[in-house]
């Protein structure tokens, strides 16, 4: 079968991690599609030391990659909202499917970008987009297609999770960790998405869009973040028997559906008291399944491009199953659900 040709966009922490991956486990990726997938082009504003790009068509303009007929799917991964969403459509236009980590773009621009790929024939794939690692997005939309889903929640920022067990565990200052989050790797290019709040809201957002069939509606979400959390708050909550957590938590109302991201105390006997570190966790409660929860890497080069990969392969699979495949690469689709209220 012909191979999948790919065009990354952007080489920092996912890009070089997706890169990295798509080489060493090539045989791998391979066995398991049927089809070998190939990097036909990369496009990042310098070159990436963790990355040997010898033999490879680097360009300087990621428009090019694009643009670039030698390309079928473009992995956009430079994060930001105008130029990554200038990227996306051009794509589209141009007939590519796309495969992006950039959850602020698609809570954000999504309906947009997704209305553009189906007037194209297209599939927009996001899974790294929401909880790293985690097959989460696949886990709601597949995994639990069979039920009505009326509430979920969960620790959906790795950085903000990682900066709260510091604190807890070993009493260390919140600017400090912060800046071990940002040498790991693990936070955003503007660290206040992280301890704001915003970077969970964007999760939230896309998380209940595909759970309970409605638009993504970011400006609806009350937000929070971690930022005026103190040591004392911390100690104190562990003296009764809590965690402090950073949640997103959506439920179905009878008004529609209600998202909000905040500090939660939480039992330290609940499950999620005990996700530590730059691990996420999701509880998901059906009316079928009942509960479900999903744990894993929140962050990081290598958990998200694994997502990425995942979602690249996915998307290779249907590229001869004809449209209703690639529908389920789509953002929601609407049921009776109408409306987000807060
Ligand atoms: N800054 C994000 C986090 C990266 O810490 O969760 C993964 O989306």
């Amino acid at each position: 079968m012909k191979p999948v040709k790919v065009g990354i966009c952007g080489l920092g922490t996912v890009g070089s991690g997706t890169f990295n991956i798509l080489k060493r486990n090539a045989d791998r990726i391979t066995g398991r599609l049927g089809r070998d997938v190939i990097v036909t082009q990369v496009g990042a504003r310098r070159d990436n030391p963790a990355c040997d790009l010898a033999g490879v068509d680097v360009t300087r303009d990621i428009f090019e990659v694009a643009r670039n007929p030698d390309v079928d799917v473009v992995v956009e991964l430079i994060g930001g909202y105008e130029v990554a969403k200038e990227l996306v459509l051009m794509a589209i236009e141009n007939g590519k499917h796309v495969v992006t980590a950039n959850k602020a773009l698609i809570a954000v621009h999504g309906n947009e970008i997704f209305a553009a790929a189906e007037a194209k024939g297209v599939s927009v794939a996001y899974e790294a987009a929401v909880a790293g690692g985690i097959p989460i997005i696949k886990a709601i939309r597949e995994g639990l297609s069979a039920n009505r889903i009326d509430h979920l929640s969960g620790i959906i920022n790795g950085t903000g999770n990682f900066i709260l067990t510091e604190m807890s565990q070993k009493g260390r200052d919140f600017a400090d960790v912060l800046k071990e989050a940002q040498e790991l790797g693990y936070a955003e290019a503007d660290p206040t998405f992280d301890v704001e709040g915003i970077d969970a809201a964007h999760k939230l957002t896309i998380l209940s869009s595909i759970a309970f069939g409605v638009p993504l509606q970011f400006e609806k979400a009350y937000t929070e973040g971690i930022s005026k959390v103190t040591p004392e708050d911390v100690k104190f909550a562990e003296e009764l028997g809590y965690r402090i957590k950073h949640l997103g938590i959506s439920k179905l109302t009878e008004k529609g559906v209600e998202l909000r991201v905040h500090p939660t105390l939480i039992h330290e006997s609940q499950l999620i008291a005990k996700v530590d570190g730059v691990m996420n966790a999701v509880a998901v409660h059906g009316d079928a399944v009942g509960d479900t929860m999903y744990y894993g890497p929140g962050a990081g080069s290598e958990p998200t491009a694994s997502a990425v990969i995942a979602d690249l392969v996915d998307l290779a699979r249907t590229f001869d199953a004809g449209n209703n495949a690639r529908a389920a690469h789509l953002g929601f689709q609407a049921d009776s659900v109408s409306d987000l209220g807060v």
